[in-house]
């Protein structure tokens, strides 16, 4: 893996990247859905649902959502492919307990269990899940290789890892429309 800065949100500060990341989204928590939906002209949800489409078809029967954040992956995950047990982890308190909410509403509390925790430093069993999951969640890991391992070792083996992230488009025009976007208007 070649040797990089790593991107953080805040500029003024010594403080880490993961503290960065946990403060961010401990900030925006309580807007985070809203602002997805906007951001995103309401896409996340339907890439959301592709992605526990494909997932489905491996029927597993337990599920760890890493950077669950509000739940919205766990939550698809529930209702689509109806599991023993989904446990959403985070390192935001704040995410965690709006997705908490949203799952109480949602009479899901049998199924998903919101955790706190730390992707790159997993307290789970290894081999314990069917499979692991993360939306938009990897790209905000401080160490990607350690996050990425620790992943793959709670897996069982034989189970789905499932990672749903951004690309890069590659040509003209929607690389400069991607760049537009992301440099300018997204980060406002
Ligand atoms: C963009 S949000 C994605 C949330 C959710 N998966 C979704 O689909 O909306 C990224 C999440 O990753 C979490 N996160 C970042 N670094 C983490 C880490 N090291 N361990 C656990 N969660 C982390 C953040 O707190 C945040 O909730």
């Amino acid at each position: 893996m070649p040797d990089h800065k790593p991107v953080t949100p805040y500029s003024d500060t010594d403080v880490s990247k993961k503290g960065q990341v946990t403060r961010m989204f401990d900030k925006i928590a309580p807007y985070y859905d809203n602002l997805n939906r906007i951001l995103s002209f309401g896409i996340d949800i339907l890439w959301r649902r592709k992605a526990i489409k494909m997932l489905a078809k491996e029927n597993p029967l337990t599920i760890l959502d890493i950077a669950t954040g509000t739940g919205d992956l766990a939550i698809e995950a529930a209702r689509v492919i109806k599991p023993i047990k989904i446990t959403g982890m985070d390192i935001s308190a704040n995410m965690l307990k709006i997705g908490n909410e949203k799952i109480v509403k949602k009479g899901l509390t049998d199924v998903i269990n919101m955790e706190i925790g730390d992707s790159e430093n997993l307290k789970y069993e290894t081999a314990s899940y069917d499979a692991v999951m993360a939306a938009f969640g990897v790209r905000n890991f401080e160490n990607l290789e350690k996050g990425l391992s620790e992943m793959f070792r709670v897996l069982k083996p034989g189970g789905t890892l499932l990672v749903l992230e951004f690309s890069k488009p590659r040509y003209f025009p929607l690389k400069q429309l991607f760049n537009l976007y992301f440099k300018t208007f997204y980060p406002l």
